[in-house]
């Protein structure tokens, strides 16, 4: 397998094989995950060896909601190009997607730009603590690999455990950050008002996702907007995952949040780099008493894809289309594990349904079904990000793939389908 052969290079040239944790062939199906793509179209991938599957998994990292080169985000993308990406002048179309952000979002005035969605968490932390005077940051949720999350980790334990991925190592995270960021549990309106009578006079902000995959009760978000007024700090509601996928933008218009900064990427641009920091003018103008900059922040393909994006999201009314998809592959999931006695707790918002198994080793039951699903033709995990791309034929073929898995897997002691190591779960070195 030629993807398996370059992966095996990439090991020793690359320190993590990929850039991206969550694409390490050793989180799907070690040895056997097809790892490196040639081409991709719709909701098809084809791998090194021209081999083609259905993605019923990660579907770009949650980037190609309207489906890999989609051909008018693509043509626009090129039209930019061709024109000249980046020059020593600005691309107009900043401004043009500052306003579009801003309308979307009429609570918000501002907007800065980036290209990655760690980095543009980090530039809305850096203007509240410039706004603030003040270091400490109260967080719940994933933010991504920057100093200013990872140093919550700090402490010894591991305090990100309960925030989506565990055993996050912060060495070369300078310890003097220690004490800067607590963590507390979504929905935990206790632990949310412990962290601020403790830290009451140094709270820089809070951030949070608005939903991951449990609905936030309205005392907790009666509990932040209160915090947020009394002590005057900016609320930071990071809508990398979240948005652009309930509605047109924000999870938080859906969910009754009220933002003063909120942060886009992944979905916004299909593919594209593009992150955007959309917020409220008397906090964002902070971002001009500190050094927030940088060169490939300017290009254009970014900022024309996002706009083709957007623009397409309206008309077609995308957020419709996947909440429906995602609602289905739950019932594909929900029907198949009933029908051969396989028990599975099913979470995540409509777009992006996940599953866990219950046996005693979830992660060799994990491990199986994606190689079982791999023999059949598709990228497929117990996450999936649903996207435009997937239509009814899709579905049917995954429908009839999951129960035929899951019949397999009631059948066979798991341990003797296994034809390789089991996944990992947690970060960790690769040998
Ligand atoms: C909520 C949230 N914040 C931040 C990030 C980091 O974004 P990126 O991987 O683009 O740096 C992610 C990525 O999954 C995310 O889900």
């Amino acid at each position: 397998m030629r993807g398996q052969k370059l992966y095996g290079e990439a090991k020793k040239l690359i320190p993590g094989a990929t850039q991206l944790f969550s694409k390490r062939a050793e989180l799907f199906l070690p040895k056997l995950w097809p790892s490196y793509y040639s081409k991709a179209k719709g909701c098809r991938v084809w791998d090194l060896d021209g081999n083609a599957y259905l993605d019923f998994s990660l579907m770009g990292v949650g980037t190609a909601v309207l489906g890999y080169a989609r051909k008018e985000v693509d043509d626009k993308v090129i039209e930019a190009i061709k024109g000249g990406n980046l020059t020593t002048l600005n691309a107009p179309e900043e401004v043009e997607l500052a306003k579009k952000l801003i309308e979307i979002h009429p609570w918000a005035q501002m907007v800065r730009f980036a290209k990655t969605g760690g980095e543009a968490v980090a530039i809305a932390v850096r203007i509240a603590r410039a706004k603030r005077g003040k270091d400490i940051v109260l967080f719940c949720g994933y933010h991504g690999w920057h100093d200013w999350y990872l140093s919550a980790n700090l402490g010894g334990e591991d305090s990100l455990r309960e925030h989506l991925l565990e055993g996050l190592n912060p060495a070369g995270v300078p310890k003097a950050l220690k004490g800067t960021a607590f963590p507390f549990k979504y929905n935990d309106v206790e632990a949310l008002k412990g962290l601020v009578s403790r830290y009451r006079k140094d709270i820089a902000c809070i951030v949070m996702e608005p939903i991951r995959s449990v609905k936030p009760t309205r005392e907790f978000i009666d509990t932040v907007h209160e915090i947020r007024e009394t002590l005057k700090v900016p609320l930071i509601v990071d809508e990398i995952s979240a948005g652009f996928r309930l509605t047109v933008g924000g999870a938080h218009k859906v969910l009754g949040i009220e933002p003063d900064i909120a942060v886009f990427g992944k979905a916004m641009s299909n593919g594209y780099p593009m992150a955007a920091v959309v917020g409220k003018a008397w906090v964002m103008d902070a971002a001009q008493g500190t050094f927030i900059s940088s060169t490939y922040w300017t290009e254009r393909s970014g900022l024309v894809a996002s706009l083709e994006t957007i623009r397409l999201f309206e008309a077609w009314k995308v957020h419709e289309h996947i909440c429906k998809v995602g609602s289905e592959i739950k019932e594909i999931w929900k029907k198949a594990s009933e029908k051969h006695k396989i028990d599975i707790t099913i979470t995540g918002i409509d777009p992006i349904p996940n599953f866990a198994f219950s046996a005693e080793n979830p992660l060799l039951w994990k491990t199986v079904f994606t190689q079982l699903m791999l023999e059949k033709g598709f990228l497929a995990s117990t996450l999936c990000f649903a996207s435009y791309a997937h239509r009814k034929t899709h579905l049917s073929s995954y429908r009839r793939a999951v129960e035929e898995t899951f019949y397999e897997m009631s059948k066979k002691d798991p341990k003797d389908i296994l034809k390789t190591d089991i996944c990992h779960k947690t970060f960790q070195r690769l040998t």
